[in-house]
């Protein structure tokens, strides 16, 4: 029989630990690795403007509603649905869609993380001071074509990963959060100083924050919708877990907008410092998924003291990795734990094991053999692409969209409400967040499916 009780379940100790918590979920390689880069291939700006209207009106009701949702049942996502729809409901599939996302997620995006991992090293031993352009576009080819290298990393970061979530919700997720969090900002403002101070920092700060609408098309705007729910974590049923730990009293709705905020502000700090950086040494905003891997490290090695600002930089890469990669281990953890009664250490051990499985043909998908040129030709993109795109662009969508379904129409009212002002200094903004959460929600994500399938 599974045991419910929050000592065997675990729960937050302090409020600050369950905010630094989920910003740490919320705070990772969306904001630092790919909101820069789809920023850089959208003419930054407008895109900027379109994404921060993304995140407040649609990604954060969603985020308010699945922590609610947790907090209300102290339960993970399948069995919260049990609880407030009945034991056969078909709500539950939301549940099981996220567990199935977050292992997805977590299997090409610890290999990234890896990548990280190797460029900090790299960096620290100054491996990649002094070399040519050309050299530091060859490091990050030999990266990718050389797949165990890719693979190995992977494994150390899923280890890390797993060592974190084995130690329990306040012992491992809180005190790590906690104390990396801090850590995250302050080499952040290290960079942003050093940033400031480079001729590059007027275009760059320009090319951020400047609105030049020209360049905007309907593809960014979509990708600006995807990217808020990937960016705050929502949708997987992380959150909900999170919240599933907090004690009833918690200002939900008033953490949520804090941990919104600070994951829009870090991304924001991510392209202040990274533009300021690349324009000073010529490199082109445009260069996709290589931009920090390949012209940063180029930028880098062209500017005194570059050696320790790569380092600083990479570091933090990890960092913020890590924060968010124990969130996502930690959905088919507490799915594990609560709805089949497994202990955490089994849990978070068995799920890390399947999707290090799940990560290889990613960790390869960039070599020579059969899970890199022969899938590659046969898929028309790499596996790690595909998964990526599988996962972020589809299923956090759906399990966002049937979160706002399910706590806009079927949650009770009289619950719903009671819940939304429980200890909420902002609980008369409950009509507001219901009709975003009933309308504009289910509606932005229907047109960004019917744009995908080419229908609109
Ligand atoms: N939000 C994290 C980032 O921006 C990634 C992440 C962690 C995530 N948990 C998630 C994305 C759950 C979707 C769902 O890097």
């Amino acid at each position: 029989m599974p045991s419910h009780s929050s000592a065997a379940r675990g729960a937050w100790r302090s409020r600050t630990g369950f905010l630094l918590a989920a910003a740490g979920s919320a705070v990772g390689l969306g904001n630092i690795w790919r909101f820069p880069y789809i920023t850089g291939e959208n003419g930054g700006g407008a895109f900027v403007f379109v994404y921060l209207g993304c995140v407040a009106l649609l990604g954060l009701p969603i985020l308010i509603a699945e922590v609610l949702l947790g907090r209300a049942t102290q339960r993970s996502a399948v069995p919260a649905f049990h609880r407030l729809a009945g034991e056969r409901s078909p709500w539950a599939a939301i549940g099981l869609l996220g567990v199935a996302a977050s292992v997805l997620i977590l299997s090409f995006y610890s290999v990234v993380a890896g990548w990280a991992l190797h460029y900090a090293q790299l960096s620290a031993r100054g491996a990649l001071t002094g070399l040519s352009a050309d050299e530091v576009a060859a490091t990050f080819g030999a990266v990718a074509a050389d797949p165990w290298l890719s693979a190995f990393w992977m494994l150390v970061f899923m280890g890390l990963t797993t060592w974190v979530v084995v130690r329990g919700v306040h012992r491992g997720l809180e005190l790590c959060s906690k104390a990396l969090m801090p850590v995250l900002l302050a080499l952040l403002l290290v960079l942003l100083v050093r940033a400031a101070s480079l001729p590059g920092w007027g275009p760059g700060i320009s090319f951020v924050f400047g609105l030049h609408a020209s360049d905007l098309t309907a593809n960014g705007i979509l990708e600006a919708l995807g990217h808020a729910f990937f960016t705050l974590s929502v949708g997987v049923g992380g959150l909900l877990a999170y919240g599933s730990y907090l004690d009833r009293d918690t200002d939900v709705p008033q953490s949520g907008l804090a941990i919104a905020g600070l994951d829009t502000l870090i991304a924001l700090l991510a392209c202040a410092v990274l533009f300021p950086i690349l324009f000073t040494h010529g490199q082109e905003p445009s260069q996709g998924p290589g931009l920090i891997f390949v012209n940063l490290p180029i930028a880098f090695a062209g500017l005194p003291g570059g050696r320790f600002l790569a380092t600083v930089f990479f570091l933090l890469l990890v960092l913020a990795a890590l924060t968010s990669t124990i969130s996502l281990l930690e959905v088919a953890t507490a799915y594990l734990v609560d709805a089949r009664g497994w202990t955490r250490r089994r849990a978070a051990v068995l799920s890390a094991a399947c999707i290090a499985l799940l990560g290889i043909p990613s960790a390869l998908s960039g070599g020579p053999g059969l899970f890199g040129e022969r899938l590659r030709a046969a898929l028309g993109g790499s596996w790690l692409d595909l998964a990526a795109d599988v996962s972020s662009n589809w299923m956090v969508p759906i399990g966002g969209l049937g979160i706002a379904l399910f706590a806009g129409w079927r949650w009770n009212e009289l619950a719903r409400r009671a819940e939304f002002g429980r200890g909420s200094s902002l609980a008369r903004w409950y009509r507001l967040w219901l009709g975003l959460l009933r309308w504009l929600v289910p509606a932005a994500v229907v047109l960004v499916f019917l744009h995908a399938v080419g229908v609109v």
